[in-house]
């Protein structure tokens, strides 16, 4: 009764901000995003193998505040009358600091634990489990550019294009390691009851989802920018003006938008995105990579650069 997943986070180019409902963690309206390869989280999961209460290690140190999310999730796959769970979590990049880690380690959670239990469950159901534990999770589930959508009172998903349909290359500038001050779920649920944009913000969701999604078809990254950066501005003008403000950036995420504007000059094409975090993420064409690190590594506040292309959707590492 033992599973070990690998899941890759996934960047928001249409963002998902608000929730219709808080209970069962539905998204207030659609997203899209960006799976990533080279960023991972493996998890594993063995039920059964010691009674009584869960435990979950991230990196080898007892993780007991992610817990009870963790124990909730394992509740979704495996019932309330599941055998306790082992869960170990590794993870290649910083956690908690916008970098999606829950959103790597819900995907992961959701695919290893219902292969231990040996149990026959399709992408869009564990995508649902995972969602419901992290809305971002979800997206996880599928590979390269994928669009989440909400339909009645569920979510549906399904992937735009494979990675090797169009391989755009993610540049992620870090700007500071440290654990962000608010999580992206109680910040959010703090817009939307705060903030005078939120209703603004969720009305727009859908224009800029159909104009995201005609600028994947067409492979067009000018006509993907010109949706993607608004869309993030609007999310963080809805966090800025939320009471108390919710600002997740520091002076080196605004110096990295004036490296992506003057490499847009110079006629890159690149453009950049912000998730709940300082972090700033820049989306290029493959031959504009090597220029776009150069820049961003060259930007004062930066403290480390990664680098990768689209990957695929979690998955099962080994099973029993
Ligand atoms: C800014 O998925 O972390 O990254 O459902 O409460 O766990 P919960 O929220 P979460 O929010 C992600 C917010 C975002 C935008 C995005 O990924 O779409």
């Amino acid at each position: 009764m033992r599973a070990i997943s690998q899941a890759q986070p996934n960047i928001a180019l249409v963002k998902y901000w608000g929730k219709r409902d808080v209970a069962s963690n539905l998204p207030a309206s659609g997203s899209l995003s960006l799976t990533l390869s080279d960023l991972w989280t493996r998890m594993t999961v063995e039920f059964g193998a010691r009674p009584g209460v869960d435990t979950l290690t991230v990196n080898g140190a007892p993780a007991p505040n992610m817990l009870p999310r963790v124990s909730r999730c394992l509740d979704d796959i495996g019932g309330r009358g599941r055998p306790a769970a082992l869960v170990a979590s590794e993870c290649n990049f910083p956690i908690a600091a916008g970098l999606a880690s829950s959103a790597s380690a819900f995907a992961a959670l959701a695919v290893a634990a219902s292969a231990a239990l040996g149990l026959e469950r399709d992408r869009l159901s564990l995508a649902q489990s995972a969602g419901r534990a992290s809305g971002s999770a979800a997206r996880s589930l599928y590979r390269g550019i994928v669009e989440l959508g909400v339909n009645g009172d569920a979510i549906d998903l399904r992937s735009l294009a494979a990675p090797a349909d169009w391989p755009l290359i993610v540049t992620v500038a870090v700007t500071a390691a440290s654990a962000k001050p608010l999580s992206s779920g109680d910040a959010m649920n703090a817009s939307r009851r705060t903030s005078p944009f939120y209703e603004a913000w969720i009305a727009g969701q859908a224009a800029d989802l159909a104009r995201a999604r005609e600028a994947v078809a067409a492979r067009d990254l000018a006509a993907l920018a010109a949706v993607a950066e608004p869309n993030c501005l609007k999310m963080h003008s809805v966090m800025w003006t939320s009471r108390p403000p919710i600002v997740y950036w520091n002076a080196a995420t605004l110096s990295c938008l004036e490296t992506v504007r003057a490499l847009q000059r110079d006629g890159r094409a690149v453009f950049f995105t912000i998730d709940a975090g300082p972090q700033v993420k820049a989306v290029s064409l493959p031959q504009e990579a090597a220029a776009v690190a150069d820049a961003l590594r060259a930007t004062p506040g930066v403290i480390d650069i990664m680098q990768t292309g689209l990957g695929e959707g979690a998955r099962i590492l080994e099973r029993g």
